[in-house]
């Protein structure tokens, strides 16, 4: 029998399997990641190899050097996943891997590295998206949350209000009409000369801060689910552009302190009145800007007096890592989403 046929009839015995352990395999930016998780819900092993010092000197991440120090990477990034675990790749019931959205070159490494993994096991490939896969890290750390919820989406490449119906079926409710909040924070600290990444920078320095700079007049979206990040990202840029000029001194701090509070009030308005919207009365923030710490108290403050029930993932799962993925395709397994034959390829511009 060819691969994907066998493959569909393991499937279908490990749908009916007490435990199912998944080793998941996360390449699409700067970390390479490869985890093992059981069931979805327990973390075997989470190896990370991050490339960050790499490319700080470069003020951002470069494709095709994230490329390569991921090829240099893996095997090693494998091991040590086995190693921790105790455990050999005869333990493993399926194999599965990032496959957009992300840099397309980075995005490669990892898909290779999981359908040869998968056919010389001859083990199942569940493709999985890696958003997806961001909302699957809150499922590590509150083992009884199930859909449905209101997903907040905050991450370096993507900002979403999303209706989560279940565990592979989402609806979009209102997303960003151009830059990503994370892509926002990042270029915002590069202007401020903090380096890369910028988003625990601005983080760190908000909190020596005060909140006295208004850099836009209104939200041109107030009414809409939608959000824009470019007018805000501008305007912090003209403010500066301006200070300069005039031979004016500038607060960091408050800067900082300034941009957050513009950055996440609409976020935090419009996801709280999706969800009443919605009748549903969870929200669940996912994405490396769930890591902030402003978005965490503000939005729980507000969850607190709308009585809406709220999950952040743990901070170490925050940003990208191998275990969101593993959890995830354990759910695309049971609902037959995402098992994929040695076709799968890379999809940059994946959608949610
Ligand atoms: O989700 P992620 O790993 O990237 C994508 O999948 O796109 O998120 C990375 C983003 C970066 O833009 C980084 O600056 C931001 O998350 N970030 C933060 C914080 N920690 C990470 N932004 C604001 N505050 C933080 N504490
Ligand atoms: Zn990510």
């Amino acid at each position: 029998m060819k691969y994907f046929e066998l493959m569909k009839e393991k499937v279908k015995e490990l749908q009916q399997k007490k435990d199912v352990v998944i080793l998941g395999v996360e390449s699409s930016c700067d970390e390479t990641a490869i985890a093992i998780v059981k069931n979805g819900r327990e973390v075997l092993a989470n190896s990370v190899a991050t490339q960050i010092e790499i490319h700080k000197r470069f003020g951002g991440v470069v494709p095709e050097v994230a490329s390569r120090n991921h090829v240099n990477a893996i095997n090693n990034v494998l091991d040590d996943a086995l190693n921790s675990a105790n455990l050999t790749l005869n333990d493993i019931d399926a194999i599965a891997v990032t496959y957009g959205a992300g840099l397309m070159g980075a995005l490669l490494v990892g898909v290779n590295f999981a359908k040869s993994l998968a056919f010389a096991t001859q083990k199942p490939l569940i493709a999985v998206n890696h958003i997806w896969g961001h909302i699957a890290a809150n499922y590590i750390e509150h083992t009884s949350l199930k859909p449905p919820f209101i997903c907040l989406v905050v991450s370096g490449g993507h900002s979403a209000i999303l209706n989560c119906q279940s565990y592979t079926e989402f609806t979009k409710i209102g997303s960003t009409l151009d830059d990503a909040v994370g892509e926002c924070f990042d270029k915002v600290a590069r202007v401020l000369g903090l380096g890369y990444p910028g988003g625990p920078k601005i983080d760190k320095l908000a909190k020596e801060g005060a909140p006295s700079i208004k850099f836009l007049e209104s939200d041109a979206l107030k009414n809409s689910f939608d959000i824009s990040y470019s007018g805000l990202k501008t305007a912090v840029i003209n403010y500066l552009h301006k200070k300069e000029q005039l031979g004016e001194e500038i607060n960091i701090a408050d800067i900082c302190a300034s941009f957050e509070q513009e950055a996440f009030t609409p976020l935090i308005n419009k996801v709280i009145r999706a969800t009443k919207e919605s009748g549903l009365n969870k929200i669940v923030v996912a994405g490396g800007v769930s890591a902030n710490s402003y978005l965490r108290e503000h939005l729980q403050k507000e969850c607190n007096k709308n009585n809406i029930e709220l999950y952040f993932p743990n901070l170490n799962l925050c940003t990208d890592n191998a275990a969101m993925v593993g959890s995830q395709a354990y759910y695309n397994l049971i609902n037959n989403v995402g098992l994929s034959d040695l076709n799968l390829t890379a999809q940059p511009s994946l959608k949610l």
